[in-house]
């Protein structure tokens, strides 16, 4: 594996000391810039694969800087930005990440905390070369089931369309609750509360894949689990700081056709994090007043986030219920089209839930069976660069 070499920019000499010895303890060759004119010379000439910015610097601060090296370096590469703030303001981090960072990481912080976002960017954004030695040569797509309101059917969906990718489309499927207080996959699917979960995972001092193996659980539907924990009070240890949800996705990514996450509609940390690594969103919601105001709202803070609308997919669940609001009347409200709709079927719904046997094996003829199995095939042909020019539409249409 090559060395990944990382640029420093910070004004403090104290600092650039200490984060120099620390990386390159760590094996990684270290670049130093003093300003912000000097950070974007140095990344013009030495290329860095990735880049320690500090927000406030001589000449050029850290968003401008940023700025300046998303432009130079057009569509063709993207060297990872890490910002380094004094503030800990959500004002100050969207800034950043509208400037084109990737990660901010808050002062004073962790050497193990710097480290472990280093990883995962480098990770992430890796070209060939720098790949960690276990990624195979194609990593499996991750997809998050994020609900608009509680309720709307987002684990329903999220366990079915799991389900039905293994089963109709012959993938290999790891679900993952990321409920992490109230996860349901436990009555969803008939499992104790005696099974390991996501928490087995964290409180070890290092993850690592054989780690993750020995908690996942497989389930007689073929596909295996990452489960939430049995209470709410040890869903804290799964921690945001850490970024540990990206992390175990990011192992998970490397064995498995698709990582299916399940999350709530909070625009936590967490979720964020879920997010921010998920090749695809697709926003569950019914067609009523509450969930359109609350997809209006996402997506919005999405795109604030610097997050491509082709990433986000709406899905009508539960189409064919009458709510006063056609398909129609909520695309033009959202200025969004809805990508995929699952009709209404209470009483299959209801009766998997009841029972345990998830819908999309014991009532896979079932309407809802038969149009989450269509769902699913639209999902497993969708060229990811086609998603990226997803419609918006004009107002007015
Ligand atoms: N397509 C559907 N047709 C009819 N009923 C449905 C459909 N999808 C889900 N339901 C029902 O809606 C209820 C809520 O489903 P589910 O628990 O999946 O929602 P959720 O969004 O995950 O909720 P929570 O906010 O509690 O996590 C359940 O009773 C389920 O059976
Ligand atoms: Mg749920």
């Amino acid at each position: 594996m090559a060395t990944a070499k990382i640029l420093v920019v910070d004004d403090d000499p104290d600092t650039q000391r200490v984060l120099g010895f620390t990386l390159k303890q760590e094996g990684f060759a270290v670049l130093s810039a003093a300003d912000g004119v000097e950070a974007v010379r140095i990344q013009e000439r030495e290329r860095a694969d990735l880049i320690l910015l500090d927000v406030m610097l001589p000449k050029l601060d850290g968003y401008q800087v940023a700025e300046r090296i998303r432009a130079d370096e057009g569509a063709s590469g993207h060297v990872p930005i890490i910002m380094v703030t004094a503030e800990t303001d959500i004002e100050q981090k969207v800034r950043g990440l509208r400037a084109g960072a990737d990660d901010y990481l808050v002062k004073p912080f962790h050497p193990a905390e710097l480290l472990a976002r280093i990883r995962t960017l480098l990770a992430r954004f890796a070209p060939r070369s720098l790949e960690p030695v276990s990624r195979t040569a194609e990593a499996g797509r991750v997809i998050a089931f994020y609900g608009a309101k509680g309720g709307v059917g987002t684990t329903t969906l999220a366990i079915n369309a799991a389900i039905a990718l293994q089963r109709e489309e012959g993938r290999g499927v790891v679900l993952v609750d990321g409920n992490l207080q109230f996860g349901d996959h436990r009555v969803f699917l008939d499992l104790g509360l005696d099974r390991k979960s996501i928490v087995d995972v964290v409180a070890a001092p290092a993850i690592d894949y054989d780690l993750l193996r020995s908690v996942l659980i497989h389930h007689d539907t073929g596909i295996d689990l990452l489960l939430a924990p049995p209470s709410p009070e040890t869903a804290e240890l799964v921690s945001d700081e850490q970024h540990h949800m990206s992390q175990i996705i990011g192992l998970l990514r490397q064995h498995y056709d698709y990582v299916v996450v399940d999350i709530d509609k909070r625009l936590d940390e967490t979720n964020l994090d879920v997010i921010s690594a998920a090749d695809l969103v697709f926003v569950v919601m019914t067609a009523d007043l509450s969930c359109l105001k609350n997809v209006r709202l996402v997506l919005e803070t999405m795109a604030q986030l610097g997050m491509g609308a082709g990433r986000i997919q709406l899905v009508l669940n539960r189409s064919t219920a009458y709510t006063g609001i056609t398909v129609r009347n909520a695309e033009r409200a959202l200025r969004r089209r809805i990508s995929y709709q699952v009709v209404n079927d209470y009483r299959v719904a209801i009766t998997a839930l009841n029972t345990g046997a998830p819908f999309a094996v014991a009532r896979a003829d079932s309407a809802l069976g038969k149009s989450v199995v269509e769902f699913v095939r639209q999902i497993d042909k969708l060229d990811p660069a086609q998603a990226q020019t997803v419609e918006l539409l004009p107002a007015g249409t």
